[in-house]
């Protein structure tokens, strides 16, 4: 039962980053409950590891997951990088940090491949689903994520990125909803 109440950090290097991830994601699994909770926690571990290693030019990303109490865990992803505004801005796009974070939810890429951007899209729409929330920070913009639409902020300047769940540990999506999701985000 003590074990449960652990917090998890680890600070992954981006040279074996596909490694350390899926470590992070054994050790984060068994905290929660859910028959498709591994299928859907992969999703957001992933994916989230998989954008800092594409885009934000860090060599290192901090994997963090704290129980807040019986229901409720954080799971917060970030790096020190260059940031969604300026990935946006090196792409050719005139946008301003929270301008890019509205763009990316709404499934914009900076990838050649005209047909990306569901990551950070299905993330929110798995959040919504679960009724969790969701905090991107990037340079001085945040964006809260949690049931209609997402509210944005402008904050102090921080370098990097950093992605803050916030997760029932009770993971509910059938199979069929959850991959519904990832299909709708095609
Ligand atoms: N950690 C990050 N650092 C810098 N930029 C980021 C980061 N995460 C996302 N972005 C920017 O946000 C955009 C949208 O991300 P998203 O995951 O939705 O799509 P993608 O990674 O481009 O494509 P896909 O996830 O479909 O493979 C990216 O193209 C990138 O420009
Ligand atoms: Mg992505």
């Amino acid at each position: 039962m003590e074990d449960q109440e652990k917090t998890i950090i680890k600070i992954a290097d981006v040279a074996e980053f596909e490694y350390q991830t899926e470590q992070f994601f054994k050790q984060v699994v068994p905290h929660f409950q859910g028959s498709n909770r591994e299928n859907i926690l992969n999703y957001l571990i992933a994916e989230l590891g998989d954008n800092i290693k594409q885009h934000s030019q860090s060599k290192k990303a901090v994997l963090d997951f704290s129980p807040r109490n019986q229901e409720l865990a954080d799971l917060i992803i970030s790096d020190g990088g260059i940031g969604i505004g300026s990935s946006f801005r090196k792409a050719g796009l005139d946008v301003n940090d929270q301008e890019a974070i509205k763009l990316a939810l709404r499934g914009r890429s900076t990838k050649k491949e005209g047909n990306r951007g569901w990551g950070l899209r299905t993330v929110a729409a798995i959040v919504l689903k679960l009724k969790a929330s969701l905090e991107i920070s990037s340079g001085n913009a945040r964006a809260i994520v949690e049931a209609n639409k997402p509210i944005f902020m402008k904050v102090p300047n921080r370098k990097g990125t950093t992605i803050s769940l916030v997760l029932p540990k009770k993971i509910e999506i059938p199979d069929k909803i959850f991959y519904d999701i990832l299909e709708g985000e095609k």
